[in-house]
């Protein structure tokens, strides 16, 4: 879980600061989505560095839920019976539930937003329309339901991240009694500002800050 974890919150890291671009305008966030499919030319053949991406990206998806799947399952076959005394396994409980059901919600939104900004079926620009086309289309205030099922999707991302980056620490040996406080602090930290950076696109688009 942490390792696939890791990869997937660097990509999340450089996804946000690649949105980011669209303030300088369509032609840099063009550009910067063209040049995607371009790193590694002429050594490497077209669209062949973004499409390796996007193999590891997709693995690690699936290995981050094949392994959550199989640690719920050694949990229960380790206690199959629940603890009758319940004040530990209240907060753990509630993490539990927020980390399974937030992520089958982010699952989803994932499979949206492709179909929506990299397919286009969705988007009322359409598959051919350029990235900064799709996304001012995407969010027009019109489509406010759009930017509020965004928003809701990115702050579950923000929540599991931060419980993800606590635990990461915790399987990994990281933590002990002197530095947990540092490790929470830093996974709201971390957490927090990618909820800003990614929300930051879409509610400039409604309120017509970017246009
Ligand atoms: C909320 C603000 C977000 C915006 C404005 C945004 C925008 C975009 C755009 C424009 C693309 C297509 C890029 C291209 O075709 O060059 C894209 C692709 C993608 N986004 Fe997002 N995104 C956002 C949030 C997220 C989040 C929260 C996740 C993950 C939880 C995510 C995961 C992805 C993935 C996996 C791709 C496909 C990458 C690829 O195949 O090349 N995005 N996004």
């Amino acid at each position: 879980m942490a390792v696939t974890g890791g990869i997937l919150v660097l990509y999340l890291v450089a996804h946000m600061a690649g949105n980011l671009k669209i303030f300088l305008g369509a032609s840099d966030y063009d550009q910067y989505a063209a040049w995607l499919r371009t790193i590694g030319e002429p050594a490497l053949p077209h669209r062949w560095l973004l499409t390796g991406i996007e193999i590891v990206l997709t693995a690690s998806v699936i290995g981050h839920m094949w392994s959550a799947v199989s640690l719920a399952r050694t949990a229960h076959l380790a206690r199959p019976v629940k603890y009758a005394a319940r004040k530990k396994s209240h907060a753990s409980g509630y993490a539990v539930h927020t980390m399974r059901y937030g992520g089958i919600v982010i699952a989803v939104f994932i499979v949206w937003h492709l179909l929506d900004l990299t397919v286009g079926a969705v988007n009322p620009a359409g598959g051919g329309a350029t990235p900064y086309a799709k996304v001012v289309a995407d969010f027009t205030p019109s489509r406010w339901y759009i930017t509020l099922f965004y928003v809701v999707a990115v702050v579950l991302v923000g929540v599991h991240l931060r419980h993800g980056i606590r635990s990461a620490a915790q399987t990994l040996g990281l933590l002990n009694g002197r530095n947990a406080t540092g490790y929470n602090l830093l996974a709201a930290v971390v957490s927090t500002l990618l909820v800003i950076g990614f929300l930051a696109v879409p509610i400039s688009v409604t309120v017509g800050w970017v246009k």
